[in-house]
């Protein structure tokens, strides 16, 4: 086992399997039978892989289930390297190091649910799923799109679930390999105050439920991109870094994220995912705003940290250093 970060559980995998040819399910517990810590529905884990990568996945499993993580890895043939390390080399009784989970979505009470899944995007909607229902709701909707029933990762047992006895939940599956691409329209076209949607998908497939979304409450829309965040976006611009211990100011170039300004400078920080989803490269932050574009920090964590492989200054001008340095007298 590689070790992982300070804090880390080391947890063994109790079981593995195929859902689909490309996705594999780790169930991962406390080698003692112990008790894990909470992974309320919706949140996410940051593992380390065998080839030593940080990488992040949901929780599927439900919450209730306090004696285990269950993840499912998509193997990213074109990925850089992390979730084929997962899929072709860790398995059962092996150890793995992993940061306790930390709530993602974020579950809301409502009336009803719409959850829209896409592909491997289905990982935290399950769990979701299981919750809702365990706590009694009823009018509940998945719609699970992806490209054939055999690339569908859970399907035998959401279709299960739909099949149950007076329950008035839907899971409808939409293969676009023999049905083409999905119409979300019907299911978005009226905004209904008292539903709560949640999709995850990739990142084309969540613009669009945006853009049929606009005119609903932002309140009752939540999105998560399971593809982590793009360590650019247009519009971004330059700004200051200040490196705590040394004073040394570091240029950061509209077109360069934080994190490469500062290794352009010679300042290596430690990164994986470069995606604003493992965690790695936190760094303490000591001055200046934040725009904060991470899928990692609670929102009480973002007055002080910053993750710079996404992450970017709002003012002019930041001070960061590594976890614990103490700003520049
Ligand atoms: S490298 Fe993973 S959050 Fe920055």
């Amino acid at each position: 086992m590689i070790d992982g970060l300070p804090g880390d559980l080391r947890l063994v995998v109790a079981g593995d399997r195929a859902l689909t040819p490309a996705v594999r399910e780790l169930d991962l517990r406390d080698p003692a039978g112990g008790v894990l810590p909470p992974h309320p529905a919706g949140s996410h884990l940051t593992l380390t892989t065998p080839g030593g990568h940080r990488r992040s996945y949901s929780v599927t499993n439900p919450p209730s289930q306090r004696d285990r993580y269950v993840v499912a890895v998509q193997r990213e043939a074109a990925g850089r390297g992390g979730s084929a390390s997962l899929v072709d080399d860790l398995r059962t009784g092996d150890e793995v190091s992993v940061a306790a989970p930390r709530d993602g979505f974020g579950l809301v009470d409502a009336e009803r649910y719409l959850f829209v899944a896409g592909g491997i995007g289905i990982t935290p909607l399950r769990g979701m799923l299981h919750e809702v229902l365990a706590r009694g709701h009823r009018d509940v909707t998945l719609l699970y799109l992806t490209r054939s029933p055999e690339e569908t990762a859970y399907r035998d047992e959401l279709l299960a679930l739909a099949a149950g006895e007076d329950l008035a939940h839907v899971v409808v599956l939409h293969h676009s390999a023999s049905a083409g691409r999905a119409d979300l329209w019907p299911w978005l076209e009226h905004p209904d105050d008292g539903l709560q949607l949640y999709a995850c998908a990739s990142a084309g497939l969540l613009e669009e439920v945006r853009a049929l979304t606009v005119h609903w409450r932002p309140s009752r829309v939540h999105l998560e991109d399971f593809t982590g965040v793009a360590p650019l976006r247009p519009g971004g611009r330059p700004f200051t870094a200040v490196w705590a211990p040394t004073g040394a100011r570091v240029e950061v170039a509209a077109t360069t994220t934080l994190l490469d300004a500062l290794a352009g400078a010679g300042l290596d920080v430690p990164s994986s995912c470069g995606s604003g989803t493992c965690g790695t490269c936190r760094l303490a932050l000591l001055d200046g705003d934040v725009e904060h574009r991470d899928l990692v920090l609670r929102p009480e964590e973002r007055a002080t940290a910053v993750m710079p492989c996404v992450s970017r200054a709002a003012s002019a001008e930041v001070t960061v250093g590594p976890v614990g340095s103490t700003a520049p007298a």
